[in-house]
């Protein structure tokens, strides 16, 4: 292992690669002593014989996701899972979820902050969502759900805090502005934002590895809930990331597992090509529907990625002006 380690270092002079290995072999380490956290495709069929498994992140139509609730159920049973559907600032497709008693389903919501930052919030039950949505998230609504609730991160979580929810960072690092420890929001916000919620997403199928990385020792240094989740927006995505725990398959014994701690994550990102295929959709329909998301995400990207394609860059943005013009 060592000398393999010595191998990639001088194999791999440029100090990017170097830290991202280190990275790597430090998750090795945890995951041979504690398989909380497993950074390798989850075999569903085995998995699914001894421990409730949860897809934790998936999206439907009802925000940016490609599928109908009812084959997002289809897909979930034959792959013998749980789901949580959690559209952006909506809950259309949690609720028809919940409707579906043959298989686990975890009434959730990812709500989008006033600076841009994503949050996960999970309810023990449907009633408790559309209490939640009614009072809290749609009196706070955008222009279109794609857009930013006028509330920011701190008041969406004392409003979520009131009810029995589970508080939870999506992709807390990432390339976008959407995570948590993004350069846009200060550290001393990001520690307090980090200590008032329940924990983190430690695998999203759809990020790149060294950012899971980082969001997975995010995870252990808080010490505090950590889940998994596809982030999927078509079905060939769902399970590519699960959370799963020893217990019952209903949402009080798993959201409680969660919760203690006694939960493990497993997931693999998705394959560049599926990303490339899925981003596409993604942006095709952001840049028709949201122009102004679009717009905030490509001059976020500009300040901390070094965008090596000007063409892709520039035609993007010649498609956002047309559309924001329209
Ligand atoms: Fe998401």
């Amino acid at each position: 292992m060592i000398l393999f380690f010595f191998a990639y270092a001088l194999f791999f002079r440029r100090s990017m690669n170097k830290r991202i290995f280190v990275l790597f072999l430090i998750f090795w380490r945890y995951m041979e002593t504690s398989h909380r956290v497993v950074f390798e495709k989850p075999n569903l069929p085995e998995l699914t014989l001894h421990h409730t498994v949860v897809d934790m992140h998936f999206h439907s139509r009802h925000s940016d996701g490609l599928n109908r609730v009812s084959s997002i159920v289809r897909r979930a049973r034959k792959l013998g899972i749980g789901l949580a559907i959690t559209d952006h600032n909506a809950i259309r497709g949690a609720v028809r979820l919940a409707t579906y008693a043959d298989i686990l389903t975890i009434p959730g919501i990812e709500l989008t902050s006033r600076e841009g930052a994503h949050l996960l919030v999970y309810f023990y039950n449907i009633e408790t969502l559309i209490q939640f949505y009614e009072s809290d998230v749609r009196p706070f609504l955008g222009k279109n759900v794609m857009t930013s609730l006028s509330l920011d991160m701190h008041g969406l979580i004392r409003r979520a805090r009131q009810y029995k929810s589970l508080i939870l960072f999506p992709h807390p690092h990432c390339a976008i502005y959407t995570g948590i420890c993004n350069p846009m929001i200060a550290k001393d916000a990001q520690e307090r934002l980090l200590g008032m919620a329940d924990g983190v997403e430690v695998i999203n199928a759809g990020n790149m590895k060294k950012w899971n990385l980082q969001c997975a020792v995010l995870g252990f240094n808080l010490g505090k809930c950590m889940t998994g989740g596809s982030d999927g927006h078509n079905l060939f995505q769902m399970g590519k990331a699960v959370t799963y725990a020893d217990c019952p398959p209903n949402r009080t014994d798993f959201l409680d597992s969660v919760k203690n701690g006694t939960n493990r994550v497993i997931g693999k990102e998705m394959a560049f090509l599926q990303k490339v295929t899925s981003n596409g959709f993604k942006i095709k329909s952001s840049i028709r529907n949201s122009p102004h998301v679009m717009g905030k995400n490509v001059r976020f990207s500009y300040s901390i990625i070094h965008s090596r394609s000007r063409k892709v860059r520039d035609m993007v943005q010649r498609k956002i002006f047309r559309h924001a013009g329209s």
